[in-house]
C-alpha cells in the first residue's frame, strides 16, 4: 500500500478583487487602493484535478515553472491548508482532519522560512522540540548525534538561530524537520540561495537520510541538479495539472533523446580530423582542443556503436559517456515543447 495517496485532489483560492479609485492621486490613491474592499471575489485554480501514489523510501522531486502549485500541494500534504475537493491520505491519516497526529508523521523545511526560535541558541530550539513532541531522552540523544553528525552541526550548536548563514539555518531546519524521526520529509525549495558547497552537502545528508533512515522524500526544486542527485521519481505538474508521473530514469529515456559521448585524442592533428569526418549518427559536435563531444540520438544509435566506430580509427586518451541532463527537456516541458 501506498504511504501517500493523493486522488482528484484541487485547490481553488478566493481572493477579493481590489478596484482602483480613479478620483485620487498619490499616497491617499494607493491607501485607498489598498483598503477598498468590493466584496467581488475571484477564484484561482492552483491545483486542479491531480492524483498520484508515494511509496515507502521513495524520494519524488516534485517540479513545476513558478506558480504552477507546487507549494499549494506541499502545504495540503502537511495539513495547511484545506483542499476544495479531492482526497489525500499520508501515512493512513487525512492531514488536515488530524492535524496533530499527522505532525507527528511528518517533518516539514520551507527554505523561505523558518520554524526554529529566532533568539534561541540552536541547541535549546532543539531541547524545546524534544518537549513538543515528547521524545524520549535516550531517543533524543541518538536522533540528535546523527543529525549533528549528517548535518555538521556540532560547531553552530551554541549560536542563536538569527545569526546563523542561510545554509546553516536551512541544515538546522532539516534537523529539527526530523528530531521526531518522522517516515515523510516534505521540503519546498530547501537549497533556494545557497552556494554550491552547501548545496552539495544538503544532498548528500538527503541521500543519507533516505538510504540509512528509509525516510521518505518529496522534494520541490528549481536546481535539477537537486533532483538528478537525490531522487529517483518526478512529478511535473503546470497550471495545476500533472504532465509527467514517473521514474527520472523513464524520465530520461522517453524525452531526453540526446545523448553526448566526449572523447580526448593524444594529439590535436587527430581531433581535428575526427571533427571532420564524423560517425554517420552523429548529430552534432563541439571541440575544444584534444577533446570532441559527440552528439547522438539515443533512438537510432547506441554509445557502444558510437566509441567502437571512432577507437577502430583513433587510439583515444579518455572516454566520457555522460547522463543527459534533464534541464533542456525540462525547460521544453515548461514551454509546452514537448509533452
Ligand atoms: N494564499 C493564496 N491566495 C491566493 N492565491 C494564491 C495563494 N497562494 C498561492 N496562490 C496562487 O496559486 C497559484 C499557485 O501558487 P503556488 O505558490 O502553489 O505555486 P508554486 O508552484 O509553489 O510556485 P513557485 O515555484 O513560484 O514557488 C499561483 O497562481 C499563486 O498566485
Ligand atoms: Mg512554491
Amino acid at each position: 500500500m501506498s504511504l501517500i495517496t493523493v486522488n482528484e485532489l484541487s485547490k481553488i483560492y478566493q481572493v477579493r478583487n481590489r478596484k482602483k479609485s480613479q478620483k485620487h492621486s498619490g499616497i491617499i490613491n494607493s491607501f485607498k487602493q489598498f483598503v477598498s474592499l468590493h466584496g467581488k471575489y475571484q477564484c484561482i485554480t492552483a491545483v486542479n484535478n491531480i492524483s498520484f501514489t508515494i511509496d515507502s523510501g521513495d524520494t519524488v522531486g516534485f517540479l513545476g515553472p513558478n506558480g504552477a502549485g507546487k507549494s499549494t500541494v506541499v502545504k495540503m500534504l502537511s495539513g495547511i491548508l484545506v483542499p476544495t475537493s479531492g482526497s489525500l491520505e499520508v501515512n493512513g491519516l487525512i492531514p488536515h482532519r488530524d492535524r496533530m497526529n499527522h505532525a507527528l508523521n511528518i517533518g516539514v523545511v520551507f527554505g523561505q522560512k523558518t520554524t526554529l526560535w529566532w533568539d534561541l541558541p540552536l541547541s535549546d530550539s532543539f531541547d524545546l522540540l524534544q518537549v513538543i513532541y515528547e521524545i524520549t531522552p535516550q531517543e533524543y540523544r541518538t536522533t540528535m548525534k546523527w543529525l549533528v553528525d549528517i548535518l555538521e552541526l556540532e560547531p553552530i550548536l551554541d549560536r542563536p538561530v538569527r545569526q546563523l548563514s542561510l545554509g546553516q539555518r536551512i541544515r538546522a531546519e532539516i534537523a529539527a524537520a526530523l528530531l521526531h524521526r518522522p517516515p515523510v520529509l516534505f521540503l519546498d525549495e530547501p537549497t533556494i540561495g545557497l552556494d554550491i558547497a552547501v548545496k552539495q552537502r544538503i544532498r548528500a545528508a538527503l541521500r543519507e537520510l533516505n538510504q540509512e533512515w528509509g525516510v521518505t522524500i518529496l522534494l520541490t526544486t528549481h536546481d535539477l541538479r537537486d533532483i538528478e542527485e537525490i531522487c529517483q521519481k518526478l512529478i511535473v505538474i503546470d497550471k495545476g495539472q500533472m504532465i509527467y508521473n514517473g521514474s527520472l530514469a523513464n524520465f530520461r529515456e522517453q524525452f531526453c533523446e540526446n545523448r553526448v559521448i566526449r572523447v580526448a585524442f593524444k594529439d590535436l592533428h587527430s581531433a581535428n580530423k575526427l571533427a571532420q569526418e564524423l560517425p554517420p549518427e552523429v548529430m552534432h559536435m563541439e571541440q575544444n582542443g584534444i577533446w570532441v563531444s559527440l552528439y547522438y540520438d539515443h533512438t537510432k544509435t547506441s554509445a557502444a556503436d558510437i566509441a567502437s566506430h571512432v577507437m577502430n580509427k583513433y587510439t583515444l586518451m579518455d572516454l566520457v559517456i555522460e547522463e543527459p541532463s534533464i534541464e533542456k527537456t525540462v525547460a521544453e516541458l515548461y514551454r509546452g515543447e514537448v509533452r
